[in-house]
């Protein structure tokens, strides 16, 4: 059994913590994941304060587990940070932004609260104001992503964080992820694209059916996504699968923000006359080792009893 300073302090049996991704989350991957041991996480980013609030009491239906909301600071809702502060859910989890009024809140509430970061600067601030576990994101990582790779970046942020646990995310999909994390002084692992081949998650059937088919090499990143949207996030890149438009414009960002309306107008074209080429969809580069769509409780078991089989193996091989 691996048990990790990450499971005292969030109070779960398992290491294994599902991101809170945007619109690609629901109660039901989110009590999963809980229910089997690891830590379920809603996303709150872009959502009504009473869509939240009925997603938590829906998660606290099916699941008497700790669980997490997660908010995106920069663009925070403050009416739906409020109602969840009101919901007295157990963690908070946060990206981007100033963290240190929303630990203050949260920890007021009696709620834990997770940064994920994307710098050294930022672990040593979110150490300063209080968080209560950091997570080291790599630009592996699926969505809006920083541009460190993650296996140069833990071992600074494990060194940042002192007695405080890390949590690994980036291309982690298995328990060779969640073995090679620890080794790397991880008390666990945090995964988004892995969590989006489930029965349980809201993804698209297509998004889903994309992961599976992945090869290696077949996401980019880029900060095309937010031009498009008219919504930039400024040091932050965001990474999905390559298609038609990632070949015309990732690495082209000057030049595409003077097409932005013609873009959208393609890509408005297109879904009309039932094409989803041009759809812009969210994967980590881990795409390519997801061969299954797997109930989101038997990915948290398998990922903990592989990392075992792995870490014992290796074991086994010192004298
Ligand atoms: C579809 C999708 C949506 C995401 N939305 C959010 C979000 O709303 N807030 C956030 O903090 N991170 C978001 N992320 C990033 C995750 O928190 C996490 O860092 C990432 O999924 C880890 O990499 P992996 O996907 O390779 O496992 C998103 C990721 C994906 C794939």
């Amino acid at each position: 059994m691996i048990h990790t300073s990450a499971c005292d302090v969030l109070g779960i049996e398992h290491p294994v913590i599902q991101a809170g991704m945007a619109g690609h989350t629901n109660a039901e991957l989110v009590a999963a994941v809980s229910n089997a041991g690891g830590l379920g996480i809603l996303a709150g980013f872009r959502r009504s304060a009473d869509a939240l609030v009925q997603d938590v009491r829906r998660v606290r239906s099916l699941t008497d587990r700790p669980f997490g909301v997660n908010f995106v600071l920069h663009l925070l809702n403050e009416e739906t940070f409020r109602a969840a502060l009101a919901e007295r859910i157990p963690v908070f989890s946060l990206y981007r932004g100033d963290p240190a009024d929303a630990v203050a809140q949260a920890h007021a509430v009696g709620s834990l609260v997770i940064d994920q970061i994307t710098t050294v600067a930022e672990a040593e601030y979110a150490r300063a104001v209080g968080v209560d576990v950091l997570v080291a994101q790599g630009a592996e990582a699926g969505g809006h992503t920083g541009l460190l790779p993650l296996w140069n970046l833990l071992p600074e942020v494990v060194k940042v964080a002192g007695s405080r646990p890390v949590l690994a995310a980036g291309g982690i999909v298995d328990g060779q992820g969640l073995a090679a994390a620890l080794s790397f002084g991880a008390s666990g692992v945090l995964m988004g694209t892995r969590f989006l081949a489930t029965p349980e998650s809201p993804a698209t059937p297509a998004h889903k059916q994309a992961i599976l088919a992945a090869q290696l090499g077949d996401t980019v990143a880029s900060p095309m996504l937010d031009i498009l949207r008219g919504e930039e996030w400024p040091g932050i890149q965001v990474r999905t699968f390559r298609n038609p438009l990632t070949a015309r414009w990732a690495g082209h960002e000057a030049e595409l923000r003077s097409a932005v309306a013609e873009v959208r107008a393609e890509q408005e074209r297109a879904r009309a006359a039932g094409d989803d080429s041009l759809t812009i969809r969210l994967a980590g580069e881990g795409v390519a080792r997801i061969h299954d769509l797997k109930p989101a409780g038997q990915i948290v078991r398998d990922t903990v009893a592989e990392a075992e089989q792995i870490l014992q193996k290796l074991n086994s091989q010192i004298d």
